[in-house]
């Protein structure tokens, strides 16, 4: 799912006018990904630790990934977008964290596709599903303002409003205090954005110029590829 043109006529000129601002908030300070060879990234389970908190990189489908967040101090978890549930339990069982919160960015298979399984297999406390579509399976807080944002353990989590790719898109930033990531979907991808299904070019626009970018310089980006 790299970058995909609705059409060039419509996305070409957006498209230079968003390269030409991304290096302050985006490229410069983009994600440990982005210096990873392509290649071998997608089998390999990895940790990228920040001070409060660590978030571990996992496969899923063939060229996939989901991210469970680890806040150090209360053990506690959230994943990001678990299509692939048996790959997520494998990790909160080895990290010794449980699991409390899922963080769907949107409604396609192949990032909600496994709620539901993941909600049948949890054997603690009933999951906190959150995501801006009633599309979504398992929806348990629906997120329908941009900026609303969450104690998660001793980190906060910011619901990022993001619409064009589906109307109910969500990035989550997340912000430990001396560090702080963001979670793009199907928003931004490695070298991209993600196609105009239920959007328009202004509505990815003020995605990634006005919201993405404004985020803090220091932010590390966990992007789909
Ligand atoms: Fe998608």
């Amino acid at each position: 799912m790299l970058l995909q043109f609705f059409t060039i006529t419509d996305i070409f000129p957006m498209f230079i006018k968003i390269l030409s601002s991304l290096p302050s908030a985006i490229i410069k300070n983009s994600s440990f990904l982005l210096q990873r060879p392509l290649t071998t990234m997608h089998s390999n389970i990895i940790t990228k630790e920040f001070g409060k908190f660590k978030v571990q990189v996992l496969p899923a489908l063939s060229d996939n990934f989901m991210y469970l967040l680890i806040d150090n101090s209360t053990k506690e978890a959230a994943i990001v977008d678990p299509v692939a549930p048996d790959v997520v339990w494998d990790a909160v069982h080895k990290e010794n964290v449980k699991l409390t919160t899922v963080l769907t960015t949107h409604h396609h298979w192949d990032h909600a596709g496994g709620n539901k399984e993941l909600i049948n297999s949890n054997t603690n406390d009933q999951l906190t599903v959150i995501g801006g579509d009633d599309r979504i399976d398992g929806l348990t807080v629906m997120i329908d303002t941009h900026g609303v944002d969450f104690q998660f353990g001793s980190l906060n989590i910011k619901c990022l409003r993001t619409p064009c790719h589906t109307t109910g898109h969500i990035c989550y930033y997340v912000n430990g205090g001396q560090d702080d990531v963001v979670f793009t979907g199907d928003t931004l991808f490695l070298g991209g954005c993600g196609r105009f299904f239920e959007g328009t070019a202004t509505q990815m626009y003020e995605a990634l110029i006005k919201i993405l970018s404004q985020l803090p310089d220091s932010t590390a980006v966990f992007l789909w590829t």
